[in-house]
């Protein structure tokens, strides 16, 4: 989605705002541009289309210099992708305004302020918020009330950074459903929608709360909460986690993050494991006394991580006897739901500021859920500060906007809340906890020989980069497995690829298969191992060509049409994790292959905080 950069200094500041745009770049995104307040004491912006490497290329014709200036990354929403709807937005020729997010009554506003006489340039929501904020500003003379004033007539959400050739001491910031952070130097100050964007300049950050509005100077801050009160919100220091946004040896993010799986699981259990049982501490104080109480789960998610709670459900089921729905965040936030006694409510997010699994939190809120638990990546997010109980991943930065490695951490995550929820409820026998906690600590080794197979699975991808259909088909927990898959493929090679249970197969999808529909199967050695086998034979009658990932006691062997690539022996609990990784290696060679942007593709973002 959009990012938002500021900084006000006493150097020229442009590279500052360009390298904080580029490590926005996998967010997504469409155009980009930058404002800076110059040497010649007027506003001057530069906005282009496509990558900030356009952007770069423009400053680099008409070079911009200034010491306090606002830079954008933009997803369109409203008005498409083109120079005139690229941020940053102006009024007149002194007031610059970036935004992320939506804004509800644009319409309205926009009626308004053209009866007051303001000529709109673009067709976005953000340019009312200049308008507005050039009018309050006529009216109250100062940049930080007319904010205020500004801010108290938006409906919807906003992340907003705001500078003024008239007050050009000042770099403004207001939060409401759009994360801000301020990034603290020595006698300068930055703004921007993720830390990682001003890793650079600062490691100490202070984090605006919903409602906070900030008045960033040179060498002070000062922040004001929703009510207008003056408030003091904390400094962090983040020591670690710079080195992230460099790809290393790897030539895509998306490589690299496939291969951190075994130290970030690795990491996920650290200080969670006990000698034979997960410790529920790891949850919070009050996990072990509210999972005592707990009688059902409803799971509520996005994209990557509602396949991690469809895992979860068949493990809540079998291991903690627990009755477990899930369901996709935008369906449940709109639907009148029906809450059972003793509900645990749980979202998972990798960024924990996805709009519509905030939004189905917060109604949850109201609906009576026993409590709350966030399973999440970013500590300082919304979803992780407003859960009465936490559970983080720590999968560390994410940049491919194909999710890999927080998929396997959210699952190790959800596999702890399982054995926790269970033994406190007296449904899961101590040993079936104890050898699954040994298999948890043997996880990291399996998902290393996992990814020994990179190059077998390398040269399977050879049969998909010509075709434009696949059919990935599970059973079980695996049938997830075989969505999150699917989702992968279609994500960064842009081929149109559908997960079915495979037992759905005769009921419609076999009318598909032919020779130019491949179909990919996973398959563990447990009780389906058999109707799965039934399955395969209904595609290769109809000469369908078969990959299929496979335990090596399966039975399972190369022959025409049918190409079987082994994967680690693995208890079958724990099978959902590993053969998830042949499957992100596999999208990942079929899009190189396929030549396509793996690591932004086209038209995604990757923290999506817009409805
Ligand atoms: C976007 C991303 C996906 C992600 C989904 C949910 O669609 O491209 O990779 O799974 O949002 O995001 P979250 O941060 O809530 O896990």
């Amino acid at each position: 989605m959009c990012g938002i950069v500021g900084a006000i200094a006493e150097r020229n500041i442009t590279a500052v705002l360009v390298e904080g745009l580029k490590r926005l770049e996998y967010r997504g995104y469409d155009s980009a541009g930058l404002a800076l307040f110059n040497t010649e004491g007027a506003l001057e912006r530069r906005r282009r289309v496509g990558k900030v490497a356009e952007l770069e290329r423009a400053l680099a014709g008409e070079p911009l210099a200034g010491r306090l200036g606002i830079a954008h990354t933009r997803w369109a929403t409203h008005g498409a992708p083109s120079e005139n709807n690229a941020h940053p937005h102006f009024s007149g020729n002194d007031l610059a305004v970036v935004h992320n997010g939506i804004i509800e009554n644009h319409e309205a506003l926009r009626e308004r302020l053209k009866g007051l006489g303001y000529v709109f340039s673009s067709d976005t929501d953000t340019e009312v918020i200049v308008h507005l904020l050039d009018h309050k500003l006529q009216e109250l003379g100062d940049l930080t009330t007319a904010l205020k004033a500004t801010v108290a007539e938006l409906h919807g959400a906003y992340g907003l950074a705001v500078i003024s050739a008239k007050q050009p001491d000042r770099l403004l910031a207001a939060r409401s459903g759009s994360p801000l952070v301020i990034g603290l130097g020595h006698g300068e100050n930055f703004l921007a929608s993720d830390q990682l964007a001003l890793r650079q300049v600062t490691d100490r950050f202070m984090y605006l709360e919903e409602g906070d509005i900030a008045e960033i100077r040179r060498d002070s801050v000062q922040v004001w909460d929703a009510s207008g009160r003056p408030v003091q919100r904390e400094t962090v220091q983040h020591r670690e986690g710079a080195e992230a946004a460099d790809k290393g040896e790897y030539r895509h993010f998306m490589l690299k993050e496939i291969h951190e799986q075994p130290s970030v699981v690795q990491r996920t259990l650290e200080g969670r494991l006990g000698q034979q049982q997960v410790l529920v501490d790891a949850f919070g104080p009050q996990a072990a006394e509210l999972f005592a109480k707990v009688r059902n789960v409803q799971i509520v998610a996005c994209g990557t991580s509602y396949h991690a709670g469809m895992v979860a459900r068949y493990w809540l089921e079998e291991l903690a006897g627990v009755p477990c729905q899930v369901e996709v965040a935008s369906e449940f936030r709109y639907r009148k739901v029906v809450v059972q006694p003793d509900t645990l409510f749980v979202t998972i997010s990798q960024s924990g500021e996805t709009a519509d699994t905030l939004a189905a939190l917060r109604n949850a809120k109201a609906l009576g859920y026993l409590a709350s638990l966030a399973i999440c990546n970013v500590g300082i997010s919304s979803l992780v500060r407003e859960s009465d109980l936490t559970l983080l991943t720590q999968a560390g930065p994410e940049i491919g906007v194909a999710s890999t490695k927080a998929f396997t951490t959210q699952l190790v995550a959800l596999m702890l809340l399982t054995l926790a929820v269970g033994r406190a409820r007296g449904s899961l026998e101590g040993a079936v906890e104890a050898g699954l906690v040994e298999e948890l600590r043997r996880l990291p080794a399996r998902l290393g020989e996992a990814l020994a197979m990179d190059r077998t699975v390398e040269k399977i991808a050879e049969l998909f980069a010509e075709k434009h259909h696949t059919l990935f088909l599970g059973r079980g927990a695996q049938y997830p497995v075989a969505m999150e898959g699917a989702l992968k493929l279609k994500e960064i090679s842009y081929i149109h690829a559908e997960a079915y249970p495979a037992g759905e197969l005769k009921h419609g999808p076999l009318a598909l298969v032919d020779s130019d529909m491949p179909v990919v199967t996973v398959a563990p050695n447990n009780e389906l191992l058999e109707k799965l086998k039934s399955n395969l034979q209904e595609v290769r009658a109809r000469g369908g060509e078969l990959v299929v990932f496979a335990d090596r006691e399966a039975g399972l062997d190369n022959g025409e049409g049918t190409h079987v690539v082994h994967v680690p022996h693995i208890a079958d609990a724990l099978a959902p994790i590993l053969y998830t990784v042949p499957l992100q290696l596999l999208s990942y060679y079929v899009a190189v292959l396929k030549g396509t942007d793996v690591d932004q593709p086209r038209n995604l973002a990757k923290s999506v905080t817009v409805e």
